[in-house]
């Protein structure tokens, strides 16, 4: 075993101050994800046009893969030499010299670069190690003119602590084209991640080309009419071509065929598929459908058969993913045929019957030679015999169970490893899921992975990308104006700069991570994505220190992106890109006044610095959910309608308060919850909030929470006139 985080420099920081000025050292390195042990020399390798490279046979797609990224920004076109004693270059492969599976060692002395691989993927991660040695424009698609092409001396052995790094794309709810594709696979490749699960079907779209299906893709793959048609799907060829992508980089794919739930669109296609037959629409928003794939019918059998038959000779990868999660099994209760199965089968409740087609599918697959995996619920829906891998996307602590019942586990929990959640709740941030809190960089980089369960359980770690806030290309909620309103530069502004933590996850041991260290890594990481044009969410200047300082506040910041600067304004406007320089500390009169912000240029920058609403006040009245200002509430008589997701998880009884600030009486009525566009608890009320009576209280049960879906609240709201009311609405948790 290589001994975890050891990082050595052998120099004293006055030493490495003076070499860095005179050029002959590169700046300290910075790895994401940080290797196991890494030795920093003295001394620096200039690389030159003029350069030779030798690699064992096994490995011509990876030495292409250097040349390719090497030729486009340096311009260098290192040839090939058969003798590795003469090459300034070697890459190879040795099992015995480098034990660990997908490990590698790297050393760069004064004249050679040595790269050892256990085999081709930990041979490629060697690259990623040693073009992250380089300067950022190493990574651009253009040539580089001006830059010097120096690496740190380096001896560096490295291999992963978990097998599995993945990331899910969801190509189902918004169709990503194959090259955006491809693209995210490659800035996986350069963070080590080497799983993708690609959820290529679920109730808006199907987008796997499946030959003994035409309908599946003529129909299943598009939403809405004529012009206003929209989706998309792979071709095999298409599917192909990725794979071969992904293989050089290290990344396997891995299908994803939802079932029975969220594969309207196939019921779509083919509405015998489903207990009822009806004909439904690709839907044009987010949406997840109860028609089920009916268990009791052969013809829904044979094409589960058929579909998984397809795709599994089509993807190589040891592992095929059935979806599995959140089935509704209304229509399977009320299916005579699937009731008949149930019979058959001794099995005594709906949710079983999922685990019997679990069964069903995963001996079929087993003969095939692939592993099933698919979200928590396949190990939670009756038993299953075969062991499989479970997605744990809820409560960490469920591996438990996998390890208890045989199976594996990855962890993927919502809470943390999310992607489509916004980083937090600044006025202005991106639009997101909103069923649970944020999730900020640190909160998804310091998830522990082995605290509940055996090593072996747990195969690692997966990100997850769902693509149902812009469904068909239609943001739901737009973009902040910061940032370009485009669908793929969203889903990299939500992916970027977490996927990087989650890589680290995947990569270190728990021991080993530690997150200043990560974060100091990460401030030269920017440059390198812009390199890559990959968009991403600038980090807030970071505050070093906020101190009172007589009736002042005195701000020291410190930028989390090398090389951006920091603007700031002290009255409460938004900084932009004349905005004050910072360049020591700043003091001002109120804290909330201040605002900053990171600018990298003049098109991309941070969110400003924001302190959120004192609440302590209202503490009793448990969390806040809405504000209703006068502009909310419409004149006269009429509704208010907000939003609370995420602020009532769990079924149960709460207190739904609301509180006057200030402004005028308003009277409340009836209060209305609603789950999407389907009405919930409905709260009689005839009351008056403002100043004499400040607060108003509706009590409420629920009893029908569903993860992932949004909740509301509407009001009644009355007003002489124009509504001149502030206030802010609670709400808290009845002790039961
Ligand atoms: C899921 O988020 N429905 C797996
Ligand atoms: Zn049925």
């Amino acid at each position: 075993m290589i001994k975890r985080l050891r990082t050595i420099f052998r120099l004293t920081a006055a030493g490495l101050a003076a070499l860095f000025s005179m050029g002959a050292m590169a700046q300290p390195v910075s790895i994401i994800p940080q290797p196991v042990h890494l030795e920093q020399h003295e001394g620096t390798l200039l690389l030159r046009a003029d350069m030779t490279m030798a690699y064992d046979a096994v490995l011509g797609q990876q030495a292409r893969y250097l040349q390719e990224v090497l030729h486009r920004s340096t311009g260098f076109c290192w040839k090939q030499t058969e003798k590795k004693s003469r090459a300034d270059v070697v890459l190879e492969v040795d099992a015995q010299r480098v034990a660990e599976t997908e490990g590698y060692r790297l050393t760069v002395d004064g004249k050679r670069i040595n790269i050892c691989g256990h085999d081709a993927g930990g041979l490629f991660y060697g690259i990623q190690t040693f073009l992250q040695l380089l300067p950022p424009a190493i990574h651009d698609s253009t040539l580089q003119p001006q830059t010097e092409w120096r690496v740190p001396q380096v001896s560096i052995s490295d291999a992963p602590d978990h097998p599995w790094r993945g990331m899910m794309l969801d190509v189902a709810r918004y169709f990503y084209d194959k090259e955006f594709v491809k693209h995210y696979i490659d800035m996986m490749a350069m963070y080590k991640m080497n799983k993708l699960q690609f959820h290529l079907i679920d109730d808006s779209g199907w987008r796997l080309e499946i030959k003994k299906y035409p309908r599946l893709t003529e129909v299943g793959a598009w939403a809405g009419q004529n012009e206003n048609r929209l989706g998309g799907y792979y071709s095999q060829d298409d599917i192909r071509e990725i794979i071969e992508y992904a293989a050089v980089r290290n990344v396997e794919i891995i299908p994803e065929i939802e079932f029975p739930a969220h594969m309207l669109s196939a019921v779509v296609a083919y509405p015998w598929l489903s207990c009822t037959g009806k004909q439904h629409e690709v839907p044009r928003q987010h949406f997840i459908s109860r028609d089920l794939l009916c268990v009791g019918k052969e013809t829904s059998i044979n094409f589960l058969a058929d579909v998984l038959e397809e795709t599994a000779s089509l993807f190589p990868s040891n592992y095929i993913n059935i979806g599995g999660d959140e089935a509704v099994y209304d229509r399977w209760k009320e299916c005579p045929l699937c009731q008949k199965v149930m019979q058959r089968e001794g099995l005594s409740q709906a949710s079983d019957l999922q685990g019997y087609l679990t069964n069903v599918v995963a001996d079929m697959m087993k003969k095939k030679g692939k592993t099933v995996v698919g979200w928590e619920e396949i190990i939670m829906r009756g038993k299953v015999s075969q062991p499989v891998v479970a997605l744990i996307w809820h409560e960490v602590k469920d591996t438990i169970l996998a390890t208890q019942t045989g199976h594996q586990a990855i962890l993927a929990p919502a809470t943390n490893l999310y992607l489509d959640f916004p980083e937090g709740s600044t006025p202005g941030e991106i639009k997101a899921a909103t069923w649970m809190p944020p999730i900020s960089l640190e909160k998804c980089y310091s998830m522990p992975v082995n605290d509940y369960s055996q090593a072996s359980t747990v195969l690692g770690v997966q990100g997850c990308f769902w693509s149902d806030q812009f469904i068909h290309g239609t943001l739901l909620q737009e973009l902040p104006q910061l940032n370009e309103n485009r669908s793929e530069k969203y889903a990299e502004y939500l992916t970027f700069p977490r996927l990087l933590a989650v890589a680290e996850l995947g990569w270190c041991s728990n021991a080993s991570r530690n997150w200043q260290h990560f974060k100091q890594r990460l401030s030269s990481h920017y440059a390198r994505l812009d390199h890559k044009d990959c968009n991403y969410r600038v980090p807030e200047p970071d505050i070093v220190s906020m101190t009172e300082v007589g009736d002042k506040v005195r701000f020291e910041l410190a930028s989390p992106v090398d090389g951006a600067t920091i603007r700031y304004t002290t009255d409460g406007t938004y900084p932009h890109s004349h905005s004050a320089v910072y360049s020591s500390p700043v003091e001002v009169d109120v804290k909330t006044d201040f605002r900053a912000i990171t600018e990298i240029n003049s098109r991309h920058y941070s969110l400003p610095i924001y302190f959120e609403p004192d609440f302590s006040a209202y503490e009793k009245y448990g969390t806040f959910v809405a504000e209703w200002k006068p502009q909310s509430i419409a004149p006269n008589a009429g509704t208010w309608r907000f939003e609370a997701t995420g602020k009532m998880v769990g079924n149960g009884t709460y207190d739904v308060t609301f509180v006057h600030t200030h402004g005028n009486d308003m009277q409340l009525g009836k209060l209305v919850q609603y789950k999407r566009d389907e009405q919930l608890a409905e709260i009689p009320m005839k009351a008056t909030i403002g100043r004499q009576h400040t607060a108003v209280t509706y009590r409420i049960t629920q009893t029908a929470f569903e993860a992932g879906v949004p909740f509301y609240f509407e009001v009644e709201t009355a007003c002489n006139g124009v509504c001149n009311s502030h206030g802010y609405v609670f709400v808290r948790k009845v002790e039961e």
